[in-house]
């Protein structure tokens, strides 16, 4: 479509709608009726297929008149593989193919194809099939809720309201079973066009809506211009002696003079100019068109950041949680490696975890966890993780660069929506802004400090959840370390979120945030020659792995394991008490995630020992790695 058309339409309503349906229950049919009830054929198409399909002996189909319609582009009517453009009074439609539930996951999930609402044709005389389910589970899973039903060739049933109502019903339990509620239920033949544009006589018992009625009712999705910029780089070409950055806008406006972000690299820089391919520069692009920006400075960025403007940025994380449908042969498990592509970006991540399996045969929801395996064609919720942090929205925010798909040896092997519920935006991580900086070198050195301690400095990051008696092993093994003389020192969640992070809470993004700072702490008093025991619960991988890279040699991650089950029990404060009645939210273990470590150096199990055990380990841990 031209840039012209798409502007005439944007005038318009427009309304997507995805098509489901058997390919027998009449989807090409319905098309090929409304196009005509629409009066967009051109003169002379009805009779000419008519004829053809008299001469070749065969019934006239109206799904004849779609496929034909589908080879050409006639009185502005856009037509292409994966959409069929009709014009109603006052409403643009847009009909999404979906030939079958994979490719309309694959359309849907990779931004092929987006729906505002959803058409679902059931065959009278079949009633429900798999297919319905199947479909109902999609949508649901899909978050589409303006759905319409057309119960399909109802002459078959011979026009009779109960064996109407009664596949309405079965319709409406399949619906309900997934938390879905059809707008409407409506009764057509759609060869002959009742209740599509105009009402029918043949079907007095229904309440006379029509599917026009029904899709006017429906709104059309946020427009895509008002939603935050992304701009995802296709690629960045040298023109001249000019670098253009080109991609196609995914959501929000551009403006000359605007102040961009680039993600992941976190790079600024205002836009110079909009250069339109054959076309005059202009000042302002919006979603959907495809452009070459000029910075006005030279920064390296390359295909695969996402532009945006500075203070609506897309998230940043390393971690991220995706519904997704898994396309492959080969089952999803965890710890397998696939590239995660969002937008034009490609990323390799791995399987930390699966969170659960839905069936999407059964329709049914099975917990994961480690020898979970996702088969071909089920859908599931799994937590990647990447070597790196991406930048990803989330779903709901931009569906645009909130979707992903899955690749594995170049071909797409699954597809998914991303969330980053639970996790934290680990934007502010990396955010640096003090500049013009000169380290002060010291004259005492680590070896000096060693020698007249006995030990070295470092750092014993003790993780695990709240109850799994981190604090306490820890103040059980300062004291054993204190007694045979060492400078040894318990950080500890509880005390410095009372002076240092008394700012912070418990959102995501605060305990990253406390996490960056005690891991900075550690590592300055480890230099000052201190053995530094840490206490925090410390949730999320990335913040650990950042606190180890500031101390860098001598941190040794301990991981205090105790099951949540055991830690409730325990509850020394009463809080998961508290959490359970709702009274504390976003308390680890219950509706905030906990990262377990993959590889801790060392693991204690305090279910399974004493106090005192468990601290002569940690102390013996310590000697081992730090006396000299
Ligand atoms: S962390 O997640 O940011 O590492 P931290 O170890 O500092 O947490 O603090 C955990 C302590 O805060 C817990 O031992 C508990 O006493 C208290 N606390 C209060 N609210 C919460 C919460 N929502 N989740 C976990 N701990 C909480």
């Amino acid at each position: 479509m031209s840039a012209a058309e798409t502007h005439a339409m944007d005038e318009r309503r427009q309304l997507r709608v995805v098509t489901l349906g058997h390919v027998d229950h009449g989807k090409s049919t319905l098309i090929g009726r409304l196009f005509h009830d629409l009066g967009m054929l051109p003169e002379g198409r009805l009779e000419e297929i008519q004829a053809v399909s008299e001469r070749r002996g065969m019934p006239f189909e109206w799904a004849f008149l779609t496929d034909a319609m589908k080879s050409e582009r006639d009185q502005g009517v856009t037509i292409d593989a994966a959409q069929i453009w009709l014009r109603a009074p006052g409403l643009d439609l847009a009909f999404i193919d979906a030939p079958g539930h994979r490719e309309f996951l694959r359309n849907m999930l990779t931004g092929a194809a987006q729906a505002d609402a959803a058409l679902v044709l059931v065959d009278a005389k079949e009633g429900v099939r798999a297919q319905t389910r199947t479909h109902a589970f999609l949508l649901s899973m899909l978050g589409v809720s303006q759905i319409v039903v057309l119960v399909n060739k109802v002459d078959l049933i011979a026009f009779d309201g109960d064996r109407f109502a009664a596949v309405k019903a079965d319709v409406d339990a399949v619906f309900g079973g997934l938390g879905l509620t059809a707008t409407a239920t409506i009764p057509v033949v759609a060869r002959d066009g009742d209740n599509l544009i105009q009402g029918s006589d043949r079907t007095p018992w229904h309440d006379g809506s029509t599917l026009l009625d029904v899709l006017r009712g429906f709104a059309p999705a946020a427009p895509a211009d008002d939603r935050p910029l992304r701009l995802p780089l296709q690629g960045v070409y040298k023109f001249d002696d000019r670098r253009l950055l080109a991609g196609r806008i995914a959501a929000g406006r551009l403006n000359v003079g605007d102040r961009l972000t680039f993600s992941p690299s976190g790079l600024s820089s205002t836009v110079a100019s909009i250069e339109a391919w054959n076309a005059p520069t202009r000042t302002t692009a919006g979603a959907g068109e495809s452009v070459a920006i000029t910075l006005t400075d030279q920064i390296f960025v390359e295909r695969g950041e996402v532009a945006s403007h500075e203070t609506d940025a897309p998230k940043l994380s390393d971690v991220l949680r995706g519904r997704i449908f898994w396309m492959n042969d080969a089952p999803l498990r965890e710890g397998d490696a696939v590239e995660l592509r969002v937008a034009t970006a490609a990323t390799p991540v791995r399987v930390q975890a699966i969170e659960s399996v839905l069936d999407t045969d059964a329709l049914i929801r099975k917990p994961g966890g480690k020898d979970a395996a996702v088969e071909r064609f089920q859908a599931a919720d799994v937590v990647f993780r990447a070597d790196r942090r991406l930048a990803v929205d989330e779903h709901e925010d931009s569906p645009a660069t909130g979707r992903f798909a899955l690749a594995r040896d170049g071909g797409i092997v699954g597809c998914g929506l991303a969330s980053l519920e639970g996790y934290p935006d680990q934007r502010r991580a990396g955010v640096v802004k003090s500049q013009n900086l000169h380290a002060t070198a010291h004259t005492v050195t680590a070896e000096q400090r060693a020698d007249r301690a006995g030990h070295r400095g470092g750092v014993l990051w003790l993780t695990g959840l709240s109850g799994a008696g981190k604090s306490t092993v820890a103040i059980a093994t300062e004291q054993a370390l204190f007694a045979r003389g060492w400078n040894v020192y318990v950080l500890d969640g509880d005390n410095v979120r009372r002076g240092l992070n008394r700012d912070l809470g418990f959102s995501p993004e605060d305990r990253a945030e406390n996490i960056r700072r005690v891991g900075e702490v550690a590592a300055l008093m480890a230099r000052a020659g201190v053995l530094v025991l840490s206490a925090f619960i410390s949730p999320y991988r990335a913040d650990r792995e950042r606190a180890r890279a500031a101390q860098g040699d001598g941190f040794f991650e301990v991981f205090v394991d105790a099951d949540l089950a055991t830690c409730e029990r325990r509850d020394p404060n009463g809080l998961y008490a508290k959490a359970r009645a709702g009274e504390i939210k976003d308390f680890t273990g219950v509706d905030s995630v906990y990262e377990a470590p993959a590889a801790p150096d060392l693991r204690i199990a305090t279910a399974d020992e004493t106090v005192d055990e468990s601290a002569e380990r940690l102390a013996a841990f310590a000697a081992a790695k730090f006396a000299l």
